[in-house]
């Protein structure tokens, strides 16, 4: 099947009810996806967000892989949002908030590189991502004449799965093993397509206590995990766990929190064992959640080799 820019390639019939349910229109490159019940009809034009959870989402692809991001299991192991607001307050690459882009999207993030990257992509032109040039063979991002956030755009595209921007392509990349994973003309044209969806998200600088959102929210909470989260630049040292752990406990809403199997700074469940961005290795993944149901959800299938970052 060849894969629509920018959207996930899902099930014929799941499209169907796509065209029908997107107001975007037929032509729209932008494909949403109703979770578990794809034909199911929509709910009355006043029906809460708590209501509609069967109610269609616009999904992206990640922007850029980042280790420990969610994507890939948000849509299978984590409830899907119960309020118009998600607020990720660890963001990463926004893994959760990416299946959900059309509610009203708070990322905050202590990483300078993060924000700037997020906010960088969340006002840039479809052409000025098409513009930016593939590194040159045997050369860095250094080599381009690009602003500071396009290189950590591309830089982030050079591997997968890191907690930084790299300067020179990874091995992979270099010898073309899944060239659609790597900076190239797939990641740009996925890019290009996705950034007009994300101009209404907000990002705010800093650590998680300065996301101030009061109204009822769902939150999602992705640390670094207090035992493994040593990879990030700002991990587990920058966390006061206990005081997190209060924090979650009274988050207005529906709070939904990521740990590994064994963490007991909040009472967690063991969840699943997923996948990793790094190869054949799983992570025993944990969750604590609040004010909502937890269930495993179904999505669309897609084959791994339309992956283009996790
Ligand atoms: C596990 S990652 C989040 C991954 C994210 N869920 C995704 O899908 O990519 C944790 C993130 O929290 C950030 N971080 C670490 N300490 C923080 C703090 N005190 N406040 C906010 N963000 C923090 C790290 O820089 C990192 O990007």
């Amino acid at each position: 099947m060849k894969r629509p820019v920018g959207g996930i390639a899902a099930k014929s019939h799941t499209r169907r009810a796509n065209d029908r349910l997107d107001p975007l229109g037929a032509n729209s490159d932008t494909l949403r996806s109703a979770h578990a019940f794809p034909n199911a009809p929509s709910a009355p034009q006043n029906a809460s967000f708590r209501d509609r959870e069967d109610e269609v989402s616009v999904q992206l692809r990640p922007f850029f892989s980042y280790y420990g991001g969610k994507w890939r299991d948000a849509a299978k192991h984590y409830a899907p949002p119960q309020h118009d607001t998600i607020v990720e307050p660890f963001a990463g690459s926004a893994g959760y908030s990416l299946r959900y882009a059309d509610r009203r999207v708070v990322l905050c993030e202590i990483d300078p590189i993060l924000v700037g990257l997020w906010r960088y992509l969340i006002q840039v032109s479809p052409k000025e991502i098409m513009s930016i040039p593939d590194v040159p063979l045997g050369g860095s991002v250094d080599d381009l004449n690009l602003i500071q956030e396009a290189r950590w755009l591309v830089g982030f595209w050079l591997n997968r799965g890191t907690a930084q921007p790299r300067k020179h392509p990874s091995r992979w990349m270099r010898e073309q093993i899944r060239p659609g994973s790597f900076w190239g003309t797939r990641a740009r044209e996925t890019i290009a397509a996705q950034v007009p969806k994300i101009r209404h998200w907000k990002v705010v600088e800093g650590g998680y206590k300065r996301c101030r959102v009061t109204r009822k929210a769902t939150w999602f909470v992705d640390p670094p995990y207090q035992e493994a989260g040593c990879h990030y630049k700002y991990g587990p040292d920058y966390v006061d766990y206990d005081h997190l752990a209060r924090w979650c406990r009274s988050r207005p809403g529906q709070v939904i929190v990521c740990e590994n199997a064994g963490a007991n700074w909040l009472p967690f469940r063991d969840l699943a064992a997923t996948k990793t961005t790094r190869t054949g290795r799983r992570s025993s993944e944990a969750v604590w959640t609040l004010g909502g149901k937890v269930h495993t959800i179904r999505v669309p299938t897609y084959s791994e080799n339309e992956m283009v970052a996790t």
